[in-house]
């Protein structure tokens, strides 16, 4: 099996350019389903979650090429409406899907996404949502049959928590459904605004994203059109801790500073000094990193769950005693029990981990248990003294384009083992 090796204790220093963001282009790609004609999806980053969306939008009848970072997908015709269990479980997010494709044929068929890494992730608020617009939800065997047989409604929705997958499949759902949709208490993550953005270039009309309140108009057409996905401002963090742990200094471009606020004020409490001018942003560690009292996981614009364990691998090489406190997901600490094992010092009790910050990380093998959990094992080697090992680096790779090029492109001795 393919490993990642790593020769820590490399300084990080250089510029890179940051991927587009996954959590945008999964449901950006949902999304043409609806538009009917040919679009051109630009800053794609090369991700197995990607190929998974390629394989669904394919087995739908969509026609779909590739060309560098540049994805075109032709939904002329479209032949099925049910998602195979092989790729819903592939890809957890492809319940995405399901507004899209109720959206397009007025009828869905998707097994029950089920737990994951993560712990249980409900999608009670996506279907009591289309329920609300018209769709009849029958579970049967492990798979949902959603039929919406009088066609999709607008409905007033008020979501109990503002979750990012049920506000992209209502407003998935609601761009060609007949009246307006509002959505109360909906997710204000830059990735629902970069879907709105796709849409309205379609034809949609959708407001508000980015607030809690998103109008919703139903139109009865959408046509291809061309957008380009924003930056993945979870990578960019990634990176960002990569170079901290090292005492480096490293510029990234095209990223959006502005959705990253943050993330930025964790490196500065942190210590680093970080400057940011228009797409990009200078990062640049002290040698010895400090500790942050508390980082607490909230919705946007709070402190992404997604880079908690980013954040947690950095304060394991802090000076002193870090808290961070999970807030959105119940079951998020399992890659911890693999970040000790590099000599990390780490107490969880319940949503609650306790980082006493130490400079002595040593490499290990090691495994994967997720995706961030696994770039947070790839942050303690780089700092580690000694060879890391890291296996299942498959979880990595459904978030991480070319991770192990980038990092080598800022210096690190980091490589591909196994075959
Ligand atoms: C998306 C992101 C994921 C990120 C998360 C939170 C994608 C592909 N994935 O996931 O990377 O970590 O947002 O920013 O964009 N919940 C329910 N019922 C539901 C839906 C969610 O109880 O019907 C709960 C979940 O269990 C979780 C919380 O709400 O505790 C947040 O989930 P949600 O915002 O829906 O995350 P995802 O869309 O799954």
């Amino acid at each position: 099996m393919t490993e990642i090796s790593v020769n820590g204790g490399k300084r990080l220093s250089g510029e890179i350019s940051v991927q587009g963001a996954k959590n945008s282009v999964l449901p950006v790609l949902a999304a043409t389903l609806l538009c009917g004609g040919e679009s051109v999806i630009h800053n794609c980053p090369e991700l197995s979650d990607v190929e998974t969306s390629l394989k669904i939008l394919r087995h739908l009848g969509c026609k779909c090429s590739k060309e560098g970072s540049t994805v075109t997908v032709d939904s002329g015709s479209i032949t099925a409406y049910d998602i195979p269990d092989s790729l819903m479980r592939e890809m957890r997010s492809s319940v995405v899907f399901l507004g899209a494709v109720i959206g397009r044929t007025g009828k869905a068929v998707i097994s029950s996404p089920g737990g994951c890494e993560l712990g249980p992730r409900p999608i009670d608020l996506h279907l009591s949502s289309l329920e609300q617009m018209g769709v009849t939800i029958q579970e049967e065997h492990g798979f949902l049959n959603c039929t919406a047989e009088k066609g999709l409604h607008g409905a007033e929705i008020h979501l109990s928590f503002p979750s990012v997958g049920a506000t992209e499949n209502i407003i998935l759902a609601a761009a060609t459904a007949e009246g307006s949709t509002v959505i109360h208490n909906a997710a204000k993550e830059p990735e629902i605004s970069d879907l709105a953005d796709f849409l309205n270039r379609a034809g949609a009309r959708i407001y508000g994203s980015g607030s809690d309140t998103i109008n919703i108009y139903g139109v009865k057409k959408l046509g291809g059109t061309e957008h380009t996905i924003i930056p993945d401002r979870i990578a960019a963090a990634t990176y960002m801790a990569c170079a901290a742990v090292t005492g480096g200094s490293v510029t990234l471009n095209s990223i959006m500073p502005p959705h990253m606020m943050s993330v930025l004020w964790c490196f500065k409490e942190c210590g680093c000094a970080v400057v940011s001018s228009g797409g990009s942003v200078r990062l640049t560690a002290p040698s010895k990193l400090r500790r942050v009292p508390t980082v607490r996981s909230l919705v946007y614009p709070g402190f992404p769950t997604d880079a908690g364990p980013v954040a947690v691998a950095m304060l394991s090489a802090a000076e002193g005693t870090s808290v961070f406190v999970e807030n959105i997901f119940e079951n998020r600490f399992r890659y911890i029990d693999e970040l000790k094992r590099f000599g990390a010092k780490i107490k969880t009790e319940g949503k609650i981990a306790v980082i006493e910050g130490t400079d002595r990380l040593s490499g290990v093998h090691c495994k994967a248990t997720d995706l961030r959990g696994g770039a947070a094992l790839v942050i303690a080697a780089l700092r580690a003294d000694g060879e890391s090992r890291i296996g299942e680096i498959h979880h990595i790779e459904r978030g991480y384009d070319d991770i192990v090029g980038n990092l080598s492109a800022l210096g690190a001795d980091i490589k591909y083992s196994g075959d």
